[in-house]
């Protein structure tokens, strides 16, 4: 890959920032963006971090027609000196050309990526909210650009980030929240796009929510597109549930989301000392367990929720009621832990905040 340089470009009309409370998931964005082009003869190039600003498109761009594009999210914390943290982002960056592959767009500059990462959270460091609980939500997106209605890898690519300080992602933050088990529509097959964090996923996936949403669900439980009987993911998350004295979590097939928090939050469990299992589970299985009065615990994880504790899970006429639904002991202690490490106010194990 050939070297690259940042180009800045500041604004000279910075906007008003909102108050911390008046925040919430994704609805503000800061003064600055950044941007990188994709040429077959240039490469990635023309990095610059510029004013936040609307982008001219062509109509005929590939990704409006096809969905050729990928995404990534995780966020800025501030840690009680004041000081930008990041959390794992070299995870992000590496599990974005995981991405790539999977969509055919060229691999990034991981490395010359996080720099510029860092130069652009230093710039916009402001944005980041000082209350807990709250951050500074970084998206790195990649759309196919070339205008072409041939189906076939773009030729063009740009590169965005842009910056959101959020508050919670559910209005029940770490309270928990009620799912019914999705039973018509599915999410990802195996073989198909699950594992990449690319927007059609979420797409798919918004119907689901839809017809859940008017039933008073927060969110659905996800089942193998196949035989719909393996347990997936919930809403836009991994889902854990705590059987007996083991942690079990659906193991990586093909068509779900490696998720970092997923990651993070089987090694703090194992440093506890835990028996975490990554494995299929179907629905019965954990409906049988259930009866039996062995199933104590269940949330899920992501980066914009952290963890999101499972107080009822409904399947069809049988309903699961967890730790009387209330957040279990895990979920709490997970939640809690991971804060502390992210916000840079507790010992951080594995060296994870950059
Ligand atoms: C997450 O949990 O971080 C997600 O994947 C949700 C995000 C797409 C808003």
């Amino acid at each position: 890959m050939a070297e690259q340089s940042l180009s800045v470009f500041k604004t000279t009309s910075y906007q008003e920032k909102p108050f911390d409370h008046e925040l919430s998931f994704g609805r503000t964005f800061t003064d600055h963006m950044f941007l990188m082009d994709y040429s077959e003869e240039s490469g990635w190039h023309d990095a610059r971090i510029t004013p936040y600003q609307p982008l001219q498109i062509d109509p005929a761009a590939m990704v409006f027609h096809y969905a050729q594009s990928v995404f990534e999210g995780l966020k800025a914390y501030r840690s009680p000196e004041g000081d930008p943290l990041l959390f794992r982002p070299k995870q992000n960056l590496a599990r974005l050309n995981q991405s790539n592959d999977r969509l055919c767009i060229p691999q990034v500059d991981e490395d010359f990526l996080l720099e510029a990462l860092k130069q652009l959270i230093h710039i916009e460091q402001d944005w980041i909210p000082h209350t807990e609980g709250m951050s500074l939500y970084i998206r790195p997106t990649i759309i196919s650009t070339q205008s072409f209605l041939g189906v076939a890898p773009s030729t063009n690519y740009k590169l965005i980030i842009i910056l959101s300080p959020v508050g919670a992602y559910y209005k029940e933050g770490i309270n928990p929240v009620k799912i019914a088990v999705e039973n018509e529509y599915v999410r990802a097959v195996r073989g198909g796009t699950g594992e990449a964090k690319t927007g059609g996923n979420y797409a798919a996936s918004l119907k689901a929510q839809e017809t859940a949403g008017k039933d008073g669900y927060a969110q659905v439980l996800w089942l193998d597109g196949v035989e719909k009987r393996y347990i997936e993911e919930v809403g836009s998350m991994n889902v854990f549930f705590k059987i007996g004295n083991e942690v079990v979590t659906p193991r990586l097939n093909g068509s779900i989301l490696n998720g970092i928090t997923r990651d993070s939050a089987m090694q703090l469990l194992r440093h506890w000392g835990y028996d975490v299992v990554e494995r299929d589970i179907t629905i019965d299985e954990l409906y049988d367990h259930y009866q039996q009065g062995d199933v104590k615990e269940a949330f899920g994880s992501g980066t914009a929720a952290a963890i999101s504790p499972i107080g009822q899970l409904d399947w069809g006429e049988n309903k699961m009621v967890f730790n009387n639904g209330e957040t279990g002991y895990l979920a709490r202690n997970l939640y809690d832990t991971l804060m502390g490490i992210q916000y840079g106010q507790q010992y951080d194990p594995f060296n994870w905040v950059v």
